[in-house]
């Protein structure tokens, strides 16, 4: 006998926990199109090179975790480990860029594959929701991002939220930045881990975000980002901090923060969130603003500012805070029927459906406490009881389950009852 098992790193969700995903999903989207974000779909596999050039060749996505393979044309394709180098891809194919209303806001949500070690909060497919905001001019539009970030998790109902950020400010910056971790690194290396070794040649910026302890403690010393902001990075850093005060956001600014993806310029952030019994699957969505990666694919240089959440780790952190909401929906009513009335009762549940009445029947012939109990488990708040003499007068019972009243009616008045 066959006995297959789910791939490693993959799930299933499936009731409560499928509904719930549903449910925090729906609850950003609306909030995403209340800022006039517009959905966009790619595809979810796509040249592997397009990833390669836009996460960097130094991040752990590149050199670890992509999901890739050759197709039967030979071409080296890779599952998505992110949406955003899908996004660009996408607004270039179709120069979605040339528009007179700049910013293009986008929004998305669907899975991303990442070959990692699967752990708590750590899947190879996972689903993420994220936000694009192309050709931005104005720190407003950072804080926008930010803050809708912030106001997602509050709506969803997370008590509190540790919100990390960081400028890494521009290229110049940046560049003397490197400089000097590299001088500060160079008689360090050679007794850190192999990937830091890596990060040292290719970006040493990424060795602030190594997770080996030994590594961290000469971390801890280790130059600070601030200090080699220059004046036009500094400036917008502290405009994008003004506002967040101004919009009650809290937040904590972690010089060593500086992401996994190769493509962040200016500012960068987190969100996090530690549960009372301290569960802590890492960041909930993250994200930051990014200078190159439209023209990097091969569109005009528009700066950016986006950010993704992961759907599994809201999902596992609201099941801990708030167990209740995992109830499945009350289901208004189900259909019991008593003798040959299928016919008649199939029809009636057809026109309920149509009056927008969530209803469910079973077409076995089954004994009316054995249906009455399918009712309790469907979490139906009527049932409808159905005869051979209902039929006939044209008149049924409909039954609340919870008061147990009993009326008898006719569809028509049956469906204003439950409307
Ligand atoms: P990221 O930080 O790599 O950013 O991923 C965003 C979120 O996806 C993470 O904070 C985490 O919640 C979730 N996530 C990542 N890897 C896994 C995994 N293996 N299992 C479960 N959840 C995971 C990005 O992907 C950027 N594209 C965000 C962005 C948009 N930046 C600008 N625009």
């Amino acid at each position: 006998m066959a006995n297959y098992q789910p791939q490693r790193g993959t799930y299933d969700a499936f009731y409560g926990d499928a509904l719930n995903i549903e449910k925090i999903t729906k609850v950003l989207k609306d909030i995403a199109s209340s800022y006039a974000y517009y959905p966009i779909h790619t595809p979810i596999y796509e040249s592997t090179e397009l990833f390669t050039r836009s996460a960097g060749e130094s991040s752990d996505i590149v050199t670890k975790e992509m999901f890739d393979f050759l197709d039967k044309g030979g071409r080296h394709i890779s599952l998505r480990p992110e949406v955003t180098a899908g996004v660009m891809r996408a607004i270039v194919t179709n120069k979605l860029y040339a528009t007179k209303d700049l910013p293009l806001k986008l929004q998305y949500f669907g899975p991303a594959f990442r070959y990692d070690r699967p752990q708590a909060g750590r899947y190879r497919q996972f689903n993420q929701f994220g936000v694009e905001q192309v050709g931005v001019t104005n720190a407003y539009e950072d804080a926008e991002t930010i803050i809708m970030g912030y106001d997602c998790l509050k709506k969803l109902g997370f008590p509190h939220i540790i919100l990390k950020i960081n400028s890494i400010g521009d290229l110049e910056s940046r560049a003397n930045y490197k400089e000097a971790l590299k001088e500060y690194f160079k008689d360090k290396i050679d007794n850190m881990c192999a990937d830091c070794k890596h990060r040292f040649e290719t970006n040493p910026l990424r060795i602030l975000d190594c997770k080996v302890p030994s590594d961290q403690e000469l971390v801890k010393d280790a130059p600070k980002m601030g200090n080699y902001l220059n004046e036009a990075s500094q400036t917008r850093f502290d405009e994008v901090l003004s506002i967040l005060d101004k919009a009650g956001v809290e937040y904590e600014v972690d010089p060593t923060l500086v992401r996994g993806l190769d493509y962040y310029s200016h500012v960068v952030f987190e969100f996090h969130f530690i549960s009372n019994e301290g569960t802590n699957l890492g960041a909930l969505g993250g994200g930051g603003h990014y200078d190159n990666l439209l023209k990097e694919v091969g569109g005009p240089k528009l700066s950016s500012v986006g950010f993704a959440f992961g759907i599994e780790r809201l999902n596992s952190l609201l099941k801990e805070i708030s167990p209740d909401t995992y109830e499945v929906e009350k289901l208004d009513a189900y259909l019991v029927t008593l003798g040959e009335v299928k016919e008649k009762a199939f029809e009636i549940a057809t026109q309920l459906r149509r009056n927008n009445i969530d209803v469910d029947m079973g077409f076995a012939s089954k004994s009316m406490k054995a249906q009455i109990k399918i009712a309790l488990r469907k979490n139906a708040k009527y049932i409808v009881i159905i005869g051979e003499d209902e039929v006939k007068n044209d008149l049924y019972q409909l039954k609340n389950l919870e008061t147990q009243e009993q009326v008898s009616l006719n569809v028509e008045q049956i469906i204003n009852k439950l409307k």
